[in-house]
């Protein structure tokens, strides 16, 4: 049955509990949310299906509490060549030297990958699924496999629509509007409702440790140049360590979204459920600004949004838009952000609580400083689209707020919170001859290695930008001893050689 008939078939059926022969854990290994943030909708669409299910980080799989995990499900991405997270390390060490039987053990795998790493296209996921099955578990499910260089929203959809079915003996009808564990109170309400501290020890709930003390943006080079220094001196990095921040919604999109739902921004939410993903009561305005990407819009959540919808025929496009039927004709829309969804589809009406409800937790963004270490501050180099006043419409979560922020200077700094990841692209010796190859933004660990060097060694570059303008750090690398080979995509004179005073070449 088509999706929406189906749908609509179960307008004002009542709600029925599938049966379930075991309990469930989704445990996942994700370095930057993609994985994670999969996971986390299967908690909310098992809610609307009726099961209960834990949603672990990998970081956290016990082999000695294989028994108590019940039916298990892998959502694993790869990095290097096939490999795991930083918090699945663990987990594969012991899945690939363990020799303990798992003939009692059900599991089943999606793998989140990209295929541009066609030798270890989602080689982690598919070492857990392979090697599980060796140790005598048993697949109760297919494998899935999600590729990020085509579409991973819509291998998802498809591998998850049969989730439900092998976890169930009997699918439940997905609840119309699931119920909503959260409420808004007014700060004297407060004293009879208690702390509850988020499950995930994440430190997008910790105070920032970090500030931005400059941000410009170079429209020619559509880059921003940010420098960032910790609020705690102590903290070490190199150059070419990765810097991951949280991005937030610009204030401009909080404001409008809570004008939207009805909702001032003092007004507190708290929970009555006994858990939460984020540290409750909190205000509208924390919760908006911070906690929950209030932009971007996937598949599930314009499902959800249709049960919010009063007019029946934006209902079923919304429904349409969201299914696996309609990826086709979502992705001929404009690129909209959850306002300009909001804006366009004008009968939905909705609360914050329930709205916070379908959101997916902030993700993190990562950035390679592109500074040597001894300055203090790292450098970041972000590629953005152009600035737009329309918030409607979608042009990358840390760009909007970026901007939004744009320009920042040592008098107006502003806090982030965030951490540096440790990066393996060092080259110890500075008396190596080095090649570098990059594009763009992806001059940004070359950066941090020929600062590091001082101008030890020689270093070869080749330098793809979209002019002669676009090239960033331009100046730098003209007055280093860089041999620099420019190649420049937008230009549209006839391509020549030219031989600045390091003898570099421009083509
Ligand atoms: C190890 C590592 C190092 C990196 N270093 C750098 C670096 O030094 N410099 C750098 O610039 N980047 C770097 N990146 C990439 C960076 O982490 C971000 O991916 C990038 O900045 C985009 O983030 P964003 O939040 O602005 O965009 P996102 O929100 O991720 O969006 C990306 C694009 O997709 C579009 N989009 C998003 N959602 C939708 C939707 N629902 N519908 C339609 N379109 C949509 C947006 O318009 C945008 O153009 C690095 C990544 C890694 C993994
Ligand atoms: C440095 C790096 C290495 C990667 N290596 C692989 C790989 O070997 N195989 C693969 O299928 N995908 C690879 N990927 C793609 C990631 O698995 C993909 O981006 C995924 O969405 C990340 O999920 P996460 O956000 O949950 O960490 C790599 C990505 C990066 C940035």
């Amino acid at each position: 049955m088509p999706l929406l008939g189906w749908f609509q078939s179960c307008l004002g059926a009542k709600s029925k509990v599938g049966t379930i022969s075991s309990s469930i854990t989704v445990f996942y290994g994700s370095e930057t949310g993609t994985t994670k943030g999969f996971a986390q909708r299967l908690r909310q669409k098992a809610a609307a299906h009726n099961i209960q299910i834990n949603v672990k980080g990998l970081e956290s799989f016990n082999p000695e509490n294989l028994s108590s995990y019940g039916r298990l499900v892998f959502m694993t991405a790869s990095y290097g060549t096939g490999g795991p997270t930083t918090n699945a390390e663990n987990f594969h060490k012991w899945l690939s030297s363990t020799i303990m039987s798992l003939t009692s053990i059900e599991y089943t795998v999606f793998a989140v990958g990209s295929s541009i790493y066609s030798d270890s296209y989602n080689g982690m996921g598919k070492f857990v699924d392979s090697q599980l099955a060796k140790l005598g578990a048993k697949r109760f499910y297919k494998l899935g496999l999600g590729d990020t260089f085509n579409d991973l929203e819509q291998d998802f959809m498809a591998w998850e629509e049969g989730l439900w079915a092998a976890l169930t003996s009997d699918v439940a009808p997905v609840q119309l509007i699931p119920e909503c564990p959260f409420k808004l109170v007014e700060t004297n309400e407060l004293k009879s409702y208690k702390t509850i501290s988020p499950l995930d020890n994440n430190l997008l709930f910790q105070p920032p440790t970090l500030e931005m003390i400059h941000l410009v943006f170079n429209a020619t080079a559509s880059c921003m140049f940010g420098t960032i220094q910790f609020l705690n001196s102590q903290t070490t990095y190199r150059g070419t360590d990765h810097l991951v921040l949280y991005p937030c919604n610009p204030s401009a999109v909080v404001n409008a979204l809570s004008k939207r739902c009805g909702a001032s921004l003092d007004q507190i939410m708290i929970t009555t459920a006994t858990e939460s993903m984020i540290p409750l009561p909190s205000s509208v305005h924390d919760i908006l600004t911070y906690y929950y990407d209030c932009q971007t819009i996937s598949h599930s959540l314009l499902t959800s949004l249709s049960m919010f919808a009063s007019d029946k025929e934006e209902q079923s496009k919304l429904m349409h838009l969201g299914s696996f039927d309609g990826t086709e004709d979502y992705r001929k829309l404009p690129h909209y952000t959850l306002l300009g969804l909001l804006e366009q589809f004008t009968s939905i009406t909705i609360d914050i609580p329930q709205l916070i409800s379908l959101l997916p937790i902030m993700p993190q963004r990562t950035y390679t400083i592109a500074s040597h270490t001894l300055n203090h501050c790292m450098d970041l180099c972000i590629s953005v689209q152009q600035p737009s006043q329309d918030l409607s419409l979608h042009k990358g979560l840390m760009a909007m707020y970026l901007h939004s922020l744009n320009p920042i200077n040592p008098d107006t700094r502003v806090k982030m919170r965030g951490y540096v990841k440790p990066s393996e692209f060092t080259f110890k010796d500075p008396k190596i001859p080095i090649i570098m190859i990059a594009a763009g933004s992806g001059i940004a660990p070359m950066r941090a290695l020929w600062q590091e060097r001082n101008n030890c060694g020689q270093m070869l570059l080749f330098f793809g930008c979209k002019s002669k303008g676009a090239c960033i750090y331009a100046d730098e690398i003209e007055q280093s001893q860089i041999i620099t080979y420019f190649a420049y995509s937008q230009d549209s004179q006839p391509k020549e050689y030219e031989t600045p005073s390091n003898g570099s070449k421009r083509y």
